[in-house]
């Protein structure tokens, strides 16, 4: 069962061309699914990705020792475009020496713009 995500969709013109909803689930559109690639990546020992302009990593920090959060965050932000974005989980939040790395966009949201190292 999943929540009802329609309000979350209001802001796009035609929501069906994304995703179509189903009894007690969502169904994501063919075409979107053909965009997405599954890859196992560990964010603490593995190289950085590059050139994402997002990336959401929500409910794992809470699940990781302090000393392993601040090498997370240099894979997210290593793995970023200049001015990608970055979504945490709710109740999850930065290591204090990653702050100065990553502009607030929404704090309620948890989402963080990567300004890139010419602002840093
Ligand atoms: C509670 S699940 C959350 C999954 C998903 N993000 C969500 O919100 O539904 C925590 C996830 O963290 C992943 N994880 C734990 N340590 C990790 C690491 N070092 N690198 C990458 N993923 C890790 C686990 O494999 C697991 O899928």
């Amino acid at each position: 069962m999943v929540d009802d995500v329609s309000s979350q969709l209001d802001f796009l013109e035609r929501p069906t061309q994304y995703i179509t909803k189903q009894e007690d689930s969502v169904k994501v559109a063919r075409t979107i699914r053909k965009l997405v690639e599954f890859e196992r990546h560990d964010l603490i020992n593995g190289r950085s990705k590059s050139g994402f302009d997002m990336v959401v990593c929500r409910n794992i920090l809470i699940y990781i020792n302090d000393e392993h959060k601040t090498p997370i965050f240099e894979t997210i932000r290593d793995s970023l475009v200049d001015g990608g974005y970055m979504v945490i989980g709710k109740s999850e939040t930065i290591p204090i020496g990653m702050r100065t790395e990553f502009d607030s966009v929404n704090a309620g949201d948890k989402t963080y713009q990567y300004p890139g190292d010419a602002e840093s």
